[in-house]
């Protein structure tokens, strides 16, 4: 019995050897050691050895296990790291797998309209001039020939940052900068486009909302000349057959002056509930630079004349787009940002 323990010692440790992997090791771990195994087999035969023999045996086959045991433990921990090996080896770097999306951001509605409208006066050779978002009493109201008492200041609640200093409520006062900044240069021919404060809140209008201002300052500019300019804004901003009105309006900084109107951009002009019926639009105040305003730029009324005009952005805008909410705009809800 000796001789076939030993013998099975000797085969168990050859065949140990010949496993391929983990799974087959195991295989033969279960049939040499196993319940069912061949150690286990051989055993049952203790029966009939002598009372002498039998520890002998006994001990020589646990000891056998024993050492089975730890070849094959030690045998399991090379196959890991073989199996390791070779899966690190079979690993290589694909570069033609698609990277991790980077997402990027994109200009918001508002200066992409901002911009197309900046495009189409630069076309026509205007400058871009850009003002002070936070003004002084004198530039916003007093330089615009509103004086402190003037009941036209009324139409322009404003925020104050102190009784002198404010949010400027339009863009107009950088007529005046532009003015001053030029004088007596001609002509001034520019475009300011910018952020506009005032104490307003609902659907249509928003305490901060943007405008282009237009200036126009040079000999024999006439108001022919206006109404030309804002036509070809129109036509290029909303078609070639958009026609524009020009209503009596009042602005103390110009005169005449004017409201001007497009064509309802959703019905065409015959009427509809964007335009409330009337097939008019108003998107613009305007009119010929005040004389005085002139002036208090330093040029001589008695020999260069202008125009001016106001441009709501956010109207336009949503005109634009049809968008029935102004405060779309602001509350920046991507879902809403990203459709355009
Ligand atoms: N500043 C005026 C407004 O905000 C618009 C305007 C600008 C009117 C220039 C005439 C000339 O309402």
């Amino acid at each position: 019995m000796r001789e076939q323990l030993l013998e099975l010692k000797e085969k168990a440790e050859a065949d140990l050897e010949r496993c391929v992997d983990l799974e087959a090791l195991n295989e033969f771990r279960v049939s040499v050691l196993g319940k069912k195994g061949e150690l286990t087999k051989l055993l049952k035969n203790m029966g009939r050895l002598s009372a002498e023999e039998r520890p002998v045996i006994g001990q020589l086959a646990n000891e056998i296990r024993d050492q089975l045991e730890t070849r094959i433990s030690r045998f399991s921990e090379t196959l890991r790291d073989q199996g390791i090996q070779r899966q690190i080896a079979g690993e290589t770097l694909d570069v033609t797998l698609p990277g991790t999306d980077v997402r990027t951001g994109g200009r918001h509605l508002l200066y992409q309209v901002q911009e197309e409208i900046e495009d189409v006066f630069i076309g026509m050779g205007y400058s871009v001039y850009e003002g002070f978002e936070i003004e002084t009493d004198y530039y916003n109201f007093e330089v615009m020939n509103l004086p402190k008492d003037h009941p036209a200041r009324d139409m322009q609640d404003s925020f104050y940052i102190t009784p002198e200093v404010l949010l400027r409520t339009h863009t107009s006062p950088a007529q005046n900068r532009a003015m001053e900044a030029m004088c007596p240069n001609i002509p001034v021919k520019i475009i300011v486009p910018g952020r506009v404060y005032r104490r307003d809140d609902d659907a249509t209008h928003s305490p901060m909302f943007h405008q282009v201002e237009g200036l126009l300052i040079d000999e024999h500019v006439r108001f022919s000349d206006l109404k030309g300019t804002l036509l070809e804004f129109a036509r290029q901003m909303f078609g070639p057959e958009q026609r524009i009105r020009l209503r009596p309006s009042y602005f103390p900084f110009t005169e005449p002056s004017a409201e001007v109107d497009i064509s309802c951009v959703m019905c065409h002009g015959r009427g509809c509930r964007t335009c409330g019926g009337t097939g008019w639009l108003e998107i613009l105040g305007a009119g010929m630079v005040h004389p005085r305003v002139l002036e208090m730029g330093g040029y001589d009324p008695g020999k260069v004349t202008g125009f001016a005009f106001g441009l709501g952005v956010d109207r336009v805008t949503m005109l634009k787009y049809g968008l029935d909410d102004l405060r779309l705009l602001f509350e920046n809800d991507v879902r809403f940002l990203k459709q355009f």
